[in-house]
């Protein structure tokens, strides 16, 4: 079966300086029924300033990649560039379905 794969959307900011890079990461788990590739060469230049969406089927690694780029999980292979400016006053956010614990109403104020 053909894994499910996450779509990026490419802006008209490429002129703009990245803030994020992502280089040819890939993630595969041990599992019991032996290796799973849930990312597979991934490459994602993030510009300054945007609003990036990475938008895909369940499965296809989303939260995956959120938690190699948060530092939570190691990749196997590959790079994620972010500074490490988390800490205090981050003008980076990661956010995983975060108004998901939201009923209808707040969620789409805040959308
Ligand atoms: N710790 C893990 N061990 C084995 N497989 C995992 C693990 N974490 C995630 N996966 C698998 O990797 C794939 C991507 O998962 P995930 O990143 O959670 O997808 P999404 O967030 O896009 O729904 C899924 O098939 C999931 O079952
Ligand atoms: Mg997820």
């Amino acid at each position: 079966m053909q894994k499910p794969q996450a779509q990026t959307v490419m802006t008209k900011s490429a002129d703009l300086p990245v803030k994020i890079r992502i280089q040819n990461l890939s993630k595969v788990f041990e599992t019991r029924r032996g290796q799973f590739v849930a990312l597979d060469n991934v490459c994602i230049d993030i510009p300054d300033g945007c609003f990036y969406m990475i938008v895909g089927p369940s499965g296809c690694g989303k939260t995956t990649l959120l938690e190699i780029m948060g530092g939570l999980e190691m990749p196997s292979s590959g790079s994620v560039a972010i500074a490490q400016a988390f800490a205090n006053d981050p003008d980076i956010l990661l956010m995983d379905e975060p108004f998901s614990a939201l009923d209808e109403q707040n969620k789409l104020l805040l959308q």
